[in-house]
Parts: C-alpha cells; sequence; structure tokens
C-alpha cells in the first residue's frame, strides 16, 4: 500500500467517480491509500459518494460538478484540482449510443466522441503532462472489451473505445521512463446504470456481468505491471479470441447476430 501511495499519491482524480465503474475505482483508491477527487455532473450523487468514501477509509475527497462534453466543464476540473497533486488520473465517464446507425441521433453520436474521446485526450494530455515534470504518476483510461473487437450496432461506441485502448497502449511506450505508468483498462459487460440501460437483453449473449467492485480491484492491482488490464478469464478469453482467432469478416457477422437477436426490436 505504500508503494501504491509513494507512486501515485497524493490524489486520484477520477472522472464518472459517483457511479458503477469509476465509483469502485475511487474507493479502491481510497482503499489504497490515496486521497481523492470525484467528477461528475450531478451534485447530490458526488456528495452522496464523498460522503461513503471519507467515512469508510477517511481520506480526503473532493468533489468537481462538471460537464465533461464541453471545454467549461474541461476547463473548471483544470482549475480545480490545479493545486492539489494528482498522481493518478482515471477518465472513467463515458458515454454511450447503440442501435442502428441510420437511425440514431447525430447529437448523442458527437456526445459518444466529445466524452469518450475529446475529453480523454484534453486531460490525459494536461495530466501528463503534470505528471511528466514531475517524475512519476499513473493513467489508467477506461475502454471497452467493445474497443478490442468490431461491435455492430454499438459502431460509433467501439469506434471510440479502440481510439481510447490505442492512445492508451500507445502512450504507454513514452511515458514510463518518464516516471509515468499509463495502462487501458477494458471491461467486458459489468454490473452498472449504464448496462442496465442499453436496451439490451444480455441474457441472449454470451456476456455475463461482473461486479464494478471486482473490475476496480483487478485494475488497480495492475496498473504499473500491464499496459492492457481485460478483467475477468471469460472476457480475457474472448479478447484473445478476437485478437488472434477472428478475422474481421467473421467478428463482424458473428458478433452482428449476436446483438441483432438481443437489441430492442424498435433499434434495429
Ligand atoms: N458497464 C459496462 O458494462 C461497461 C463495459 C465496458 C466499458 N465501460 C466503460 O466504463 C466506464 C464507466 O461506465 P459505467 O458503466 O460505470 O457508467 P455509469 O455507471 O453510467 O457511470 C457514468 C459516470 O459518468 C458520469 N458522466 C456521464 N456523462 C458525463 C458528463 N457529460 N460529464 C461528466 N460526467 C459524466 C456520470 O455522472 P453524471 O451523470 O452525474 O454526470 C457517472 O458518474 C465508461 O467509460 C464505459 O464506457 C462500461
Amino acid at each position: 500500500m505504500k508503494s501504491f501511495q509513494n507512486k501515485y499519491g497524493e490524489y486520484a482524480l477520477i472522472t464518472g467517480g459517483s457511479s458503477g465503474i469509476g465509483k469502485a475505482l475511487a474507493f479502491e483508491s481510497a482503499k489504497k491509500g490515496l486521497n481523492v477527487i470525484l467528477v461528475a455532473r450531478k451534485e447530490d450523487e458526488l456528495n452522496k459518494t464523498s460522503e461513503a468514501i471519507s467515512r469508510q477509509y477517511g481520506v480526503k475527497v473532493k468533489t468537481i460538478s462538471a460537464d465533461l462534453s464541453n471545454d467549461e466543464g474541461i476547463n473548471k476540473i483544470i482549475n480545480e484540482s490545479e493545486n492539489l497533486k494528482v498522481g493518478l488520473f482515471i477518465p472513467a465517464a463515458g458515454y454511450e449510443t447503440n442501435g442502428l446507425f441510420s437511425k440514431t441521433n447525430l447529437e448523442k453520436e458527437m456526445m459518444v466522441i466529445n466524452i469518450n474521446v475529446v475529453s480523454t485526450l484534453k486531460l490525459t494530455h494536461y495530466f501528463s503532462k503534470k505528471m511528466v515534470s514531475e517524475g512519476k504518476g499513473g493513467i489508467l483510461l477506461v475502454s471497452s472489451l467493445s474497443g478490442h473487437m468490431p461491435n455492430p450496432f454499438f459502431s460509433n461506441y467501439a469506434g471510440a473505445k479502440a481510439y481510447v485502448l490505442n492512445l492508451g497502449v500507445s502512450l504507454a511506450g513514452e511515458l514510463k521512463e518518464k516516471g509515468v505508468d499509463v495502462a487501458v483498462l477494458s471491461p467486458g459487460l459489468t454490473n452498472t446504470p449504464m448496462a442496465k440501460n442499453t436496451g439490451v437483453d444480455w441474457n441472449k449473449t454470451p456476456m455475463k456481468k461482473m461486479e464494478a467492485a471486482k473490475v476496480a480491484e483487478i485494475a488497480l492491482n495492475k496498473l504499473g505491471k500491464k499496459i492492457s488490464i481485460v478483467p475477468g478469464g471469460r472476457n480475457n478469453f474472448m479478447a484473445f479470441m478476437a485478437k488472434y482467432m477472428t478475422p474481421f469478416s467473421i467478428g463482424t457477422k458473428m458478433n452482428a447476430k449476436m446483438i441483432r437477436g438481443a437489441l430492442s426490436p424498435d433499434r434495429l
């Protein structure tokens, strides 16, 4: 625990820290002795999470209510965390759309890019610069199994998560020698509000939900040791099969058939 604190202290800044995987990562960071900064929009959820973490672990918790989909929100995060030593940055907030691409709403598709890609790029650029000048720190980007394979009916989301995956594993090769550990967490289906609201009947797919706490525990234990972290045996098997055993021509057809059979018919 001491070495985790030495490497990644004093604060972990976690976007999406009030719900699901981001919230679990915030609890796990506090358990490992870091103070935390939680970022999300809804102040009541931020406050509830903040109180629960400080009650359980006695660490300092700061909240920043900001919207990651625009520059005003991103600048607010930078300004309000400027004087704190952020040694661990985790952009876990995410947004997804799904359904037949020609039917989806373009504004929502742009939101997928703004939150998953643009805010991740801008904040990773900012925090990596500070960490390089300190000669230490950690960055845990959050992709998805969707970023590892064709994912028809989640096409833009899959593209955004593929960006995050390749950004992270590439940055890892630049920043390790500057003392900064970069890793990419790619969860499979995880029991969170986002997964509940997809309109997909996951029971009709081979996916099995993992608990967010387990995902977070695995992620922080592997940070600094692995650059691509896929939590869970089944998810690892799927990522392996997608990468080494399944050409796109087959993966695309197979996954389209799976989602077509499980997605709410009005979205097809
Ligand atoms: N759940 C899964 O099955 C799964 C699988 C693979 C990857 N992932 C990825 O894991 C990450 C976390 O997902 P999750 O399932 O834990 O989601 P979640 O439970 O729905 O939580 C999303 C978090 O992001 C915040 N957020 C959303 N839009 C925001 C915005 N515009 N500005 C600031 N904060 C915003 C939300 O708070 P507010 O609404 O208050 O802003 C919330 O704290 C995402 O990157 C997701 O793509 C999830």
